[in-house]
């Protein structure tokens, strides 16, 4: 079991933002989000990396519960992808990419960048290993940023809508890398609102709202045969 979720709690003063959720997760499970905006997709992502710390309940990790002194020891081992790729601006490709490991002593300079310019290949990147974030496309950006994590061996993946902020013609290629991706044995867990993406890749959706998992099934019964009303309605504005 990748993640056992119990009773998870977030508030944020008085709005309660994930209300007693209860998950259980398996290895190698591609799971999307799906769900209205504000109804804690984010958050309960944030949460499973402790980006943000639950109100009450617990997060179980590989048979331990996360906290901040557990997930110190598995740095890495939980990826996650943003919305805004989050690459530093002042450091080269390369030297985003290579951060982590080498901070982290898990490998030397020369092995980082070894491993770093076999995956820029994969993605037809090598010839920007030194130029700079604000020197790259949307798609580009993220696809390093796909690769930064990567590059962590890790065993989960958590994505926050990672092609919400490109242009049209760029969502294909961070989709297609994140297909690449997702035939490894690698956990991944996806928030998004590309329907079509969430179809062909997921073995598992989620559908969230105000907080609690309205609906969780396999991509048949979720998008074809939904239960709730709430989901109905969802998936037809989605049209
Ligand atoms: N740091 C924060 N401080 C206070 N409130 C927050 C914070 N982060 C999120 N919230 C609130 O928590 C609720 C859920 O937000 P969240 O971002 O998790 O939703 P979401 O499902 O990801 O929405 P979207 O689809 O728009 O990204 C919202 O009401 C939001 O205003
Ligand atoms: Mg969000």
């Amino acid at each position: 079991m990748v993640y056992q979720i119990k009773d998870l709690v977030k508030k944020f003063g008085d709005n309660v933002v994930l209300n007693h959720i209860n998950l259980e997760i398996k290895e190698n499970e591609k799971i999307v989000i799906i769900g209205p905006s504000g109804g804690g997709k984010s958050t309960f992502l944030r949460c499973l990396n402790l980006l943000e710390k639950p109100t009450s309940g617990q997060i179980i990790y590989h048979g331990q519960e996360l906290t901040e002194k557990t997930y110190k020891a598995i740095q890495g081992k939980i990826g996650m992808v943003f919305q805004n790729f989050q690459l530093f601006d002042n450091m080269t490709v390369i030297e985003n990419i290579t951060l982590a490991p080498i901070l982290n002593k898990i490998m030397s300079k020369d092995e980082a960048y070894k491993k770093a310019r076999s995956y820029l290949k994969q993605i037809h990147l090598e010839d920007k290993e030194k130029s700079y974030p604000a020197d790259l496309s949307g798609g580009q950006r993220q696809r390093v940023a796909i690769i930064r994590t990567l590059i962590m061996e890790p065993s989960v993946i958590l994505f926050d809508e990672p092609t919400s902020a490109l242009d049209p013609e760029m969502i294909g290629e961070v989709l297609s890398l994140m297909m690449e991706v997702s035939k490894q044995n690698i956990t991944m867990i996806v928030v998004t609102h590309e329907l079509k993406f969430a179809y062909d890749y997921s073995t598992r959706v989620l559908f969230m709202d105000q907080g609690k998992i309205v609906e969780d099934g396999d991509k048949e019964s979720v998008f074809k045969h939904p239960k709730t009303e709430r989901l109905k309605q969802f998936l037809d504005n989605m049209k």
